[in-house]
């Protein structure tokens, strides 16, 4: 068989281990069948451009494959490119295929989120009616933890990690003075406010903080948020606040830039310097905000033990679908319920059902005032950051792996 991976969308800590799971997976067939497993570069797009990268040439060292496991990012690189309806027009289409037919390409796997599994749901369709035997299968990522089917998705323990350890360290920094003093902390979700909602994690250790939690599956005004900081400065010296960046208030066209990437979702950034100026002018006390930006996806010196293996697991687990003969699934995972320790194994649904669609934070474990989480996340939230992965240091610095 020869496979071709390729990855896509936003990064994560956990997306390079996936690729190192379908690496070692596609390998362990070599034993009773001829196997080939070749990179894609920059995703689709790559694809479309003959981008191809012999893998063995550096994959095959095992010390090669343990770095790149602990390289943030992307390491085959991305895109944000969105495949148009085939029914309108499958001239990519045609040239897709005939891509993969050149370089003899059996199966297609593709680590990606929501718009990367409408790829694979489009692609895999089309092909399919087109009796091509080529498979093509998605292994999820993302942040956002927001696509549907699974417990979880890799990528996501590793940033709920960093985030926790860096909500800590500020609120010990932001406990030093003895005036009163609010801090604002913006967190990435564009759709979804599942990150941050595991701020609610730190009540595990103890703190108190962040008083005040705000997801975009709230309703949010910026008279409501000055009140409910009002109301905690009365009990906390410091009152820290964790702020979706999908957080939309009406008056939220005064704060974001308006620009859209590629598959139209618009860059979401600036709420939480908005509401720090609404609270020094509205309520007068010392404010700082901090958008954690890209850090909360590439801090891979604070993945998590377990994201990384469970990320290397769905690759792994894409390979066995891939060479079973299915094609337009997305690996997913499920947790065990009835067990009181934490279990996961490894299933798969069609790529069409995650497609597009957001898993929103539940309802039901968001406090009514609508700016706090309930302790029952904080066990769905606990084993995704369990276990440290200690960077590869080189004078003093991370190594990174580069293909
Ligand atoms: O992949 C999800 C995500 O990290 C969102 O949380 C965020 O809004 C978006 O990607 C940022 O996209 P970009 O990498 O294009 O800036």
């Amino acid at each position: 068989m020869r496979f071709a991976v390729a990855q896509s969308g936003g990064p994560t800590c956990a997306i390079n281990a996936s690729l190192v799971g379908v690496y070692e997976a596609a390998c362990e067939l070599r034993s009773h069948t001829h196997t080939e497993i070749l990179g894609v570069l920059h995703g689709i797009q790559g694809l479309l451009d003959e981008q191809f990268i012999d893998l063995d040439k550096s994959l095959s060292d095992a010390d090669n494959r343990a770095l790149l496991c602990r390289t943030p990012a992307t390491a085959l690189g991305s895109c944000r490119f969105r495949l148009p309806d085939p029914q309108q027009d499958d001239s990519i289409y045609k040239k897709v295929r005939a891509i993969l037919e050149k370089h003899g390409i059996d199966a297609f796997l593709y680590i990606g989120g929501n718009d990367s599994m409408d790829t694979v749901a489009k692609l895999s369709g089309w092909l399919a009616e087109q009796n091509s035997p080529i498979r093509v299968i998605g292994v999820p990522k993302t942040i956002d933890n927001d696509l549907t089917g699974t417990d979880h998705t890799p990528g996501f323990g590793s940033a709920v990690k960093y985030l926790t350890m860096t909500l800590s360290e500020i609120i010990r920094d932001s406990a030093v003075y003895c005036v009163p003093s609010v801090l604002i902390c913006e967190i990435m979700g564009r759709d979804a406010g599942w990150l941050t909602a595991s701020s609610c994690l730190l009540r595990a250790n103890g703190e108190t903080a962040p008083q005040l939690i705000y997801l975009p599956e709230g309703e949010f005004t910026v008279e409501g948020f000055l009140n409910d900081v009002r109301e905690a400065m009365k009990t906390h010296k410091s009152v820290i606040c964790a702020v979706s960046e999908g957080v939309t208030p009406p008056d939220a066209d005064l704060f974001r830039s308006g620009v859209s990437d590629a598959y139209g979702h618009a860059y979401l950034s600036g709420i939480g310097k908005y509401l720090e100026n609404q609270v020094r002018s509205e309520i007068g006390c010392k404010v700082r905000s901090v958008e954690l930006n890209v850090m909360q996806r590439c801090s891979s010196h604070l993945a998590s033990a377990t994201d990384l293996t469970e990320a290397a697991a769905c690759g792994r687990h894409a390979v066995t679908l891939a060479a079973q003969g299915l094609t337009g699934r997305m690996v997913t995972m499920q947790r065990d319920d009835n067990s009181a320790e934490y279990r996961i194994t490894f299933s798969d649904m069609a790529a069409k059902d995650a497609a597009n669609y957001i898993r929103t934070f539940p309802k039901a474990w968001i406090t009514p005032a609508g700016n706090q989480i309930s302790d029952e996340a904080i066990s769905y939230f606990l084993p995704l950051i369990q276990g440290e992965v200690l960077p590869v240091m080189e004078n003093g610095m991370p190594k990174h792996f580069r293909f």
